[in-house]
């Protein structure tokens, strides 16, 4: 029985352990409940992301999806010949809200205001929700700097 005391210490780390595991569980476990609501309030602006900014980038550019949204509003949001500027403050579509303009981008605009150009939904090709949200998240950020 040399190898008790060894069994005993390995449980003993292990309970040890467990006691901590039980509390980092804690964690995750009351962060689940508060998932539903983050997801109805994910269009709070500070839930804003840097890769979700980074891959609305990404579509915005065209360099992922079938839509490019540069072809039409510029490299830089601020060609107003065929589109709207989406850098200044003035909206035609929405508030200007985060989820203003995810509806936008979501329906495009078939009666435009001020060009004589349409928006197709989504610029053309339709977007996952993740990338509809990650280029709705960018274009919300090119016209406000937080
Ligand atoms: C075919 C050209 C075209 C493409 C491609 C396009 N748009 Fe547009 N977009 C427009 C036009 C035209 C309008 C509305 C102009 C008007 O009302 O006079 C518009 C309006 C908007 C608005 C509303 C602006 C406001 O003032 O309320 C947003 C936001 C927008 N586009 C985002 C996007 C995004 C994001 C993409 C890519 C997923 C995209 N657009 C692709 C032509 C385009």
């Amino acid at each position: 029985m040399r190898g008790l005391p060894l069994v005993l210490f390995t449980v003993a780390l292990a309970a040890c352990g467990g006691a901590k595991e039980g509390a980092s569980d804690a964690a995750p476990a009351a962060e689940t409940p508060a998932a539903a609501p983050a997801a109805a309030a994910s269009f709070d602006p500070s839930s804003i992301t840097a890769a979700e900014l980074a891959l609305g980038d990404s579509v915005y550019h065209g360099l992922i999806g079938a839509t490019s949204c540069q072809a039409c509003h510029g490299a830089d949001g601020t060609q107003a010949t065929v589109a709207p500027n989406l850098t200044d403050a003035e909206w035609l579509h929405s508030d200007g809200s985060f989820e203003g303009i995810y509806k936008t981008i979501e329906t495009g605009v078939m009666t435009p205001k001020q060009y004589s150009s349409i928006m197709p939904p989504f610029g053309g090709a339709p977007l996952d929700p993740a990338k509809h949200r990650a280029v709705a998240a960018y274009v919300y950020r090119l016209g406000h700097k937080q």
